[in-house]
């Protein structure tokens, strides 16, 4: 089964799934199509976090995201003591360096079966000979008319005759056909080294960015475990830093010892337990973790029975918590667009990749004649403490800009296994609400006994420790529980702080632990996707 936000990129998962290729195969091959018939989110020029189970029982989560350029300073990002959104989202100086295509076919390599060239195949003739498009992909596509239009080889591609697309006109990228039919042909080279670089590299720092050559050919997809946890019996894993698996884990450690599933679903009661789990796991992850590299992350100790429960001791019945309160006396301080899709396979292995630009067609640049779109991925850092980015998060230190840093992110591909068994496969983009959306999609499922297309839409909630708000999409409460969380000392606000009403575009699969029967569900919220089985 595949579970994508675009259903041409499911298919072409599905046809690898066909020939006998394993999920890893499946999930190169979408990474690949997703960045032709997702092009606000699927991309080569971003990164992503994968999550694997092989069928043999091992787990690996492979680490492809952005890393910022060693020659950039914090404060090129810094003017007159704010953070200079205009460079950072829509100039060079917000790219990192990317990561996709060495993460991608790094998992090839040591886990696929097919070779670069087959599993490329479908994406560069989606390219070449074009795709119709669907309600779905015009809702993206039109909505940055104004920005594609400042850029004339971004304008000649992604508008038409100037004009935004509409419903069932061909969008034809042979520039990116042929950028991919380089990396189909001769690897990662191409990309980090070869010609493909040196246009990156130009367009970049004729526009004011200092990445250089070295940054890329020093790029390097990283191997490492997944962060566990267990939630009523079923082992969670999911994305250590720079991933949020860890905040999502904690989440779900301080809510194991309530029982959701009695208060009822959307209930003022579990409501109220949700928040404040959320509150503190995001206080957390706000202030301790960051890349691994450089920093030490507490995760053992966040995830610790004993930290645990000296959060639980915090959190009353009834009353909402102060996350300023929480600033102040932070528990350890004494110590020390975005898209996701999962695929299982016929053999028993499951993948689940979040990957993004960060914000929607990223930087909105396409470097010279490559076809694709830049990321603007260093908004996700601190660049200054205290002040929010992009998705009202407000980060501390561990999080700081650095060159050869990579930003903390709230991407957090998850894989669920009952007694050794797999369950679900999950994960969606969304920024700071990926890691409660998650959350919400497996209490659905876990306690509240959904199936997995009623898990996924069901209307969604998310607090992120500050702002101190209760953000709910529109009729996500019934009003009498909307005036007993007031009560509480909640404050609800519907939509969230940057407008928008609706959240995310959750891509999931479930086992059923007694038949072995899949079902796959893609977000409503993203009408372009298809989940697909066979
Ligand atoms: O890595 C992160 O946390 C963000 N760059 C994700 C951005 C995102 O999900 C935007 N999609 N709607």
């Amino acid at each position: 089964m595949v579970v994508t936000a675009q259903h041409l990129a499911t298919n072409v998962g599905l046809q690898i799934l066909k020939q006998g290729g394993n999920a890893i195969d499946a999930a190169v091959a979408v990474g690949y199509a997703l960045a032709v018939v997702h092009p606000c989110c699927g991309n080569i020029g971003g990164g992503g976090l994968m999550l694997i189970h092989r069928a043999n029982g091992k787990n690996i989560f492979i680490n492809f995201r952005e890393k910022a350029p060693a020659k950039l300073q914090r404060d090129m990002l810094i003017h007159n003591n704010k953070v200079d959104n205009k460079k950072i989202l829509f100039g060079y100086l917000g790219s990192g360096v990317p990561g996709t295509v060495k993460g991608l076919n790094l998992a090839l390599k040591k886990y696929g079966t097919m070779p670069l060239k087959i599993v490329m195949q479908p994406a560069i003739r989606l390219a070449q000979h074009g795709y119709k498009l669907t309600a779905g992909d015009v809702k993206f596509l039109g909505k940055f008319t104004d920005v594609f239009r400042q850029h004339m080889n971004v304008a000649k591609i992604f508008l038409k005759s100037g004009k935004p697309y509409k419903v069932g006109q061909i969008l034809l990228q042979s520039e990116l056909a042929h950028t991919l039919s380089l990396i189909a042909q001769h690897g990662s080279r191409a990309f980090y080294r070869g010609n493909i670089a040196k246009q990156m590299i130009k367009a970049i720092q004729a526009h004011g960015g200092v990445m250089t050559m070295k940054d890329l050919a020093d790029y390097r997809a990283k191997i490492t475990k997944p962060v566990v946890c267990h939630y009523r019996g079923y082992k969670v894993m999911s994305s250590p830093p720079p991933g949020s698996g860890t905040t999502l884990c904690e989440m779900l450690s301080i809510l194991n010892a309530y029982p959701l599933s009695k208060m009822g679903f959307h209930s003022a009661e579990s409501i109220h337990y949700n928040i404040e789990a959320m509150r503190y796991a995001f206080a957390d992850r706000n202030h301790y973790l960051g890349d691994p590299a450089f920093v030490d992350n507490p995760a053992k100790k966040l995830l610790s029975p004993q930290y645990i429960k000296i959060i639980r001791q915090q959190i009353k019945a009834n009353k909402a918590g102060n996350s300023r309160a929480l600033l102040k006396k932070h528990l350890l301080q004494e110590s020390p667009n975005t898209t996701h899709y999962s695929i299982v396979d016929q053999y028993g292995n499951a993948v689940a990749v979040t990957y993004t630009l960060n914000s929607f067609f990223g930087n909105k640049r396409i470097p010279g004649n490559t076809g694709f779109f830049m990321n603007d991925e260093l908004d996700d850092f601190t660049i200054i403490p205290g002040k929010s980015n992009q998705f009202h998060l407000i980060q501390g230190k561990a999080n700081l800009l650095a060159p050869g840093k990579q930003p903390l992110s709230s991407m957090s591909p998850t894989i669920i296994m009952k007694n050794n068994k797999l369950f679900m496969v999950v994960g969606t983009p969304g920024g700071s609400t990926i890691i409660t959306q998650i959350l919400e999609v497996i209490e659905n499922v876990i306690d509240f006994h959904m199936n997995i297309a009623e898990a996924v839409a069901a209307p969604r909630y998310h607090m992120q420790w500050l702002p101190d708000k209760v953000y709910i999409e529109p009729h996500a409460f019934s009003k009498e529980v909307i005036k007993q969380l007031e009560k509480m000392g909640y404050k609800i606000h519907v939509g969230l702080a940057s407008g928008e009403k609706r959240w995310g575009a959750v891509m999931a699969i479930k086992r059923n632990l007694k038949t072995g029967e899949y079902s796959g569900a893609a977000d409503p919220r993203r009408p372009a996707g298809a989940a697909r089985g066979y």
